[in-house]
């Protein structure tokens, strides 16, 4: 694992909880950028390999899904991106449910109680959201994917968040007020997702349904389901070895694939 001296990262406890995992991943921090994941697509193109990651304490141009800004604060937050490879061969439908499944796996190891997935990415704790996951893919010249995986998780919330985000939000220190530090909610998480990354790599999303589907915070639900302008209504049922939503609608089942689509319960 890299170093980078002067950082408010605590490289050498981040190396110790990594344990054996730390040789896996080159780990760089910086006090502010625009975002990590336009950082990393960029080291991507620049032929960093699979482990590289990038941990900001803020972000001028956070990116979140359908086109949103995310916020982090200082402190407050962990705002981070890997880069993983894959062969060109590699399916990547559901990768960034995989990834969602590896959060709150290696939160539950600190403890955290409470977790629920919402579909696609979202990362719930008590019902609201503590956090996502912006996956954006790069193809190389021989068809080899670059993929950047963007979490977001909010450590300790702040009071201004509630004039900032549009939507109810959690934090993790309402588990506890001794909230997990930056250092062991990464290491936890990094460690999930190498186990995850490494098992998706031969078998795909399929070996991840039965875990995913553990974690459904809408499963049974009445939802909408709102995709190019076209919105439709129905009854939340599982995800498919894609990583689609079924959704049951009057007209018939859908499968719903991710990206720009905005699922809500009614
Ligand atoms: C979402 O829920 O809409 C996804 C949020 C993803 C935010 C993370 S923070 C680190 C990385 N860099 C970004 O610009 N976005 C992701």
């Amino acid at each position: 694992m890299t170093t980078v001296a002067d950082s408010s990262l605590d490289f050498v406890r981040l190396r110790d909880l990594l344990g054996a995992s730390a040789g896996r991943f080159d780990v760089d921090h910086v006090a502010v950028c625009d975002s990590t994941n336009t950082r990393l697509l960029e080291r991507a193109q620049r032929g960093s390999g699979s482990g590289t990651v990038l941990v900001a304490d803020a972000q001028t141009a956070g990116r979140g899904r359908r086109g949103r800004t995310w916020v982090s604060a200082p402190g407050s937050s962990l705002s981070f991106s890997l880069l993983w490879r894959f062969p060109a061969a590699q399916r990547l439908e559901g990768l960034s449910l995989a990834v969602g499944l590896a959060i709150v796996r290696g939160l539950g190891k600190l403890g955290a109680t409470g977790l629920a997935l919402k579909w696609p990415n979202d990362i719930w704790l008590n019902g609201r959201k503590l956090g996502g996951v912006l996956v954006e893919v790069a193809q190389g010249a021989r068809g080899e994917w670059a993929t950047v995986i963007g979490i977001g998780l909010n450590l300790r919330a702040q009071p201004e968040w509630v004039e900032q985000i549009a939507q109810p939000f959690a934090a993790l220190d309402e588990l506890s007020q001794q909230a997990p530090d930056r250092e062991a909610v990464l290491a936890a998480i990094l460690e999930a997702l190498l186990e995850v990354l490494t098992q998706f790599s031969s078998h795909g999303f399929v070996a991840f349904v039965d875990g995913w589907m553990s974690y459904h915070a809408l499963l049974g639900a009445d939802v909408s389901v709102e995709q190019h302008g076209l919105k439709r209504y129905g009854r939340c049922g599982a995800v498919d070895a894609l990583g689609r939503l079924t959704v049951d609608t009057p007209e018939g089942e859908m499968h719903v694939f991710g990206g720009e689509v905005s699922l809500r319960a009614t």
